[in-house]
């Protein structure tokens, strides 16, 4: 009996290190998550409401790769393709997904030490990241930008998450409260058209879950100053392939040292 609370303290602090990408991709996963939570708004508030379609190339973010298999974001919850639940593995048929990032001109990312001995990133203001969602469509009539969730450092010790959504030939931020659900078809690279149906995650849940299943929790002192999942110092991707890339597309080098 003396174990239960050590094992409930464990699923507690780390829900997403614990379960699958199907079990995340169900609505009671996002329920475990909600505990805490801070209200939406204030979740994206210095954001701006609407974001130009071309936003990622006109910037010129850069992508960056991920160096972690789990745990991974799911893209939506309770996915069915042409009526059949559909599991995680598949979910490429229909999706593809990039992360990327980008900070103003002319600043550097520095970085310090802790009392572990491990590295902490100070990031510039206005640092955004970026997990960008598209469709494999071969039908371009539609956007084919399914979400761009972004994490920006909008004040000195917080980060900002917003869900962008194309609407009216512009990306819109998101204001929904629980799940969204949403239906629509893509037509595949290949073969037949796909009926997708969906919810939308939660908005409230990406600051919890990043303050989990981020790769470097402790670079982030409180909850409210939690930010990027893995454009993070354990991600050895960053700074080896990410950082000469941003040097030539913008000029300048990302860190400091
Ligand atoms: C269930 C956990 C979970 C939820 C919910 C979640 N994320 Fe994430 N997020 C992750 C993980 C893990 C990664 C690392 C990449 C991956 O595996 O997808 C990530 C990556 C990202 C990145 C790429 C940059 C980085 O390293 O952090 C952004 C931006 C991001 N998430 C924004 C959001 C936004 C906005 C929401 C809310 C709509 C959200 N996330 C919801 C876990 C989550």
């Amino acid at each position: 009996m003396k174990l239960l609370p050590i094992f409930l303290a464990l699923f507690l602090v780390s829900p997403a290190d614990a379960q699958s990408l199907d079990e995340m991709m169900q609505v009671g996963f996002f329920h475990a998550l909600e505990e805490g939570t801070v209200v939406q708004g204030e979740l994206s508030q210095g954001l701006p409401e609407t974001l130009a379609t071309d936003y990622l190339e006109r910037e010129k973010f850069v992508p960056f790769d991920l160096f972690r298999e789990a745990p991974r974001a799911p893209l939506a919850v309770q996915v069915f393709f042409n009526g059949e639940p559909v599991n995680a593995r598949d979910m490429h048929k229909v999706f593809a997904e990039a992360f990327l990032a980008h900070i103003p001109g002319n600043t550097r990312i520095t970085e310090s030490l802790d009392a572990h001995g491990r590295a902490v990133w100070h990031y510039p203001l206005n640092t955004a990241v970026v997990h960008f969602v598209t469709l494999k469509n071969r039908d371009t009539s539609m956007s084919n930008i399914f979400e761009l969730r972004i994490a920006k450092k909008v004040e000195d010790r917080r980060w900002a998450f917003g869900v962008y959504r194309p609407q009216d030939g512009q990306l819109r931020l998101q204001h929904y409260g629980g799940f969204l659900q949403n239906q629509f078809t893509v037509l595949p690279p290949e073969g037949k058209p796909i009926e997708v149906r969906l919810k939308h995650i939660p908005l409230n849940s990406c600051k919890n879950c990043h303050a989990r299943t981020s790769a470097a929790r402790y670079q982030y002192p409180s909850f409210e100053e939690t930010g990027p999942c893995e454009f993070t110092p354990p991600n050895p991707h960053v700074r080896a392939s990410w950082a000469p890339a941003f040097e030539r597309a913008h000029g300048f080098s990302p860190f400091a040292q």
